[in-house]
């Protein structure tokens, strides 16, 4: 698929079909993430594959945003790993997890598969539940799954909106 129809046809997709994807598509998407750029390419993130029944259950006590997945991926990034702005000392973990994510979503719909970027969420109960110690930020869950039904993404602003010339 080509990247414009792949930014176009993304969009939140919140009903799965019961089947798992394959592991040739997770590793596909796994390896999309894999390919973000990351600052000073530090690459301080890691993303847990969630996929057991038991943790999945665990999952919907800190977030009701898990739509039945059967797969749902949590990008966390370790600040310990991360680069910080020498000057304010700001993170960028979160924005370097942001781009993992946004990889690994637009790679899901090139291959027909639906995702949801979810960060409401108890993010302490979710550290729990993967066994995450202080150093590490949990940054997205992402439920993916074939889509049950045809989707669009929800409308944006103008472009008049959103962007000035200087
Ligand atoms: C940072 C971020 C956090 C989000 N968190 C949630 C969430 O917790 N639950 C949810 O259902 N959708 C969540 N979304 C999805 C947004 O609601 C959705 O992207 C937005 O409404 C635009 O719709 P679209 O993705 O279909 O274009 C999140 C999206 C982003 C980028």
């Amino acid at each position: 698929m080509e990247y414009f129809e792949v930014i176009n046809k993304r969009y939140s997709c919140r009903e799965f079909k019961e089947e798992r994807i394959t592991r040739e598509e997770l590793n596909k998407i796994l390896e999309a993430g894999n390919l973000a750029p990351t600052a000073v390419n530090f690459q301080p993130f890691k993303i847990f594959v969630i996929e057991s029944d038991e943790i999945l259950n665990l999952l919907s006590s800190a977030t009701k945003y898990t739509f039945g997945a059967k797969t749902i991926l949590c990008v966390a990034h370790n600040i310990k790993e991360s680069w910080h702005r020498y000057k304010d000392q700001r993170d960028f973990g979160t924005f370097d997890s942001a781009i993992v994510t946004t990889q690994m979503v637009l790679a899901a719909t090139s291959l027909g598969i639906g995702t949801c970027i979810v960060c409401s969420m108890d993010e302490e109960k979710v550290k729990n539940i993967l066994g995450l110690g202080n150093e590490y930020i949990v940054d997205s869950l992402i439920p993916m799954g074939y889509p049950k039904n045809n989707g669009v993404h929800n409308k944006r602003k103008k472009l008049e909106e959103i962007v000035e010339y200087r």
